[in-house]
């Protein structure tokens, strides 16, 4: 009997910037087929075709579909999470909970409905409190809600690190935990260039510049694009997390996870290094933090959990 194994497939909600950017990627190594969804009319289709005229030139197969609707997500290993508007110029923090949320809480509706066994990537900003809505309505456990940020700070800190010591990226390990935006708490000792803890390499006000920049990565980049945020890094940081969970691989990737008591803290998503592997979460890594450290994490998780009271408001306890 001949045994057809079939490919897996991601579904990419939002076909934008760092939607079609993520589809690329996946499509372009052969890592799984992808649906590219979007509510414009077209535009997943455009980009989707774009993408696969430039398959004769770059030798693969995969397939990727552009849509909008939400049937063709059916059967989804993984669903990434992109849709949705970055903060415009006036718009309050309330202003984007309020419309990102409503946005994210139908995608969720449809997750639900239509690939209930997938494991569920948030990307939309403000991420952590998004992770937070997917999770609530789509009902899923938390092993299968697994927000992108933390992968994304520690690459742009990994970056700036290799920058300042004229070492290869390949020789730098860096850690960064907390809430994804200027809430993130850079981890000094779990960061290392060749093994070495980056304190011992850099000297204090450095290390302190670069700590800053990272913290204000995405910042810089909308600073410099103005029309536009960050997408081809993010993309990468999405990738590394959905190639771990198809291929099993059980890298440790910081990511933001709902919280039931480790590090002290509960009811949130925050980000904190996990292990990901076919099932989604396979653990969260409990690392001894400084006295400093934890209680920086407690600020950013507090102010996460500040988030959530503020959704819970707008939403009426997701109730409806
Ligand atoms: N359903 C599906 N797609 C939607 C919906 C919806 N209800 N609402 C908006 N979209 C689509 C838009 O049509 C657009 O194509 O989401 C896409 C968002 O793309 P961009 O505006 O290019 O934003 P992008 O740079 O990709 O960032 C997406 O990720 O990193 C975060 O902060 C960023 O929250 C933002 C998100």
């Amino acid at each position: 009997m001949r045994i057809v194994k079939k490919r897996r497939r991601v579904s990419i909600i939002g076909a934008g910037n760092v939607g079609a950017t993520t589809a690329q990627k996946i499509v372009e190594n052969g890592l799984a087929d992808v649906v590219l969804l979007d509510i414009r009319d077209g535009v997943a289709q455009g980009k989707s075709l774009d993408i696969l005229e430039a398959g004769p030139l770059m030798g693969f197969d995969t397939r990727i579909v552009g849509t909008g609707r939400y049937e063709e997500i059916a059967d989804s290993s993984v669903v990434v999470v992109t849709a949705g508007f970055s903060r415009k110029p006036g718009m309050s923090r309330d202003d984007l909970l309020h419309k990102n949320g409503e946005i994210i809480r139908d995608v969720a509706h449809n997750i639900r409905k239509f690939a209930p066994d997938s494991i569920v990537i948030p990307v939309t900003n403000p991420m952590d409190l998004m992770a937070y809505v997917l999770w609530r309505v789509t009902g899923f456990p938390r092993e299968r809600v697994i927000g992108m940020g933390g992968a994304l700070d520690s690459s742009r800190f990994a970056y700036f690190l290799s920058e300042e010591t004229r070492t290869s990226v390949s020789n730098i390990q860096s850690l960064v935990m907390g809430g994804h935006g200027d809430q993130m708490v850079p981890l000094l000792d779990f960061s290392t260039i060749a093994g070495v803890p980056v304190r011992k390499m850099i000297p204090a006000e450095r290390l302190e510049a670069i700590v800053n920049r990272t913290r204000n990565g995405g910042a810089e980049i909308v600073h410099l694009m103005k029309d536009s945020s960050a997408y081809f890094a993010p993309a990468a940081a999405i990738y590394s997390m959905i190639e771990s969970i198809l291929h099993d691989r059980h890298r440790i990737i910081p990511s933001s996870v709902l919280l039931e008591g480790e590090y002290g803290i509960k009811g949130a998503f925050v980000g904190v290094p996990v292990r990901l592997g076919n099932q989604g979460l396979e653990e969260i890594v409990q690392l001894p933090l400084s006295a400093e450290e934890s209680s920086q994490l407690a600020h950013s998780a507090a102010v996460i959990a500040e988030g959530i009271s503020a959704l819970k408001r707008l939403f009426n306890d997701f109730s409806a």
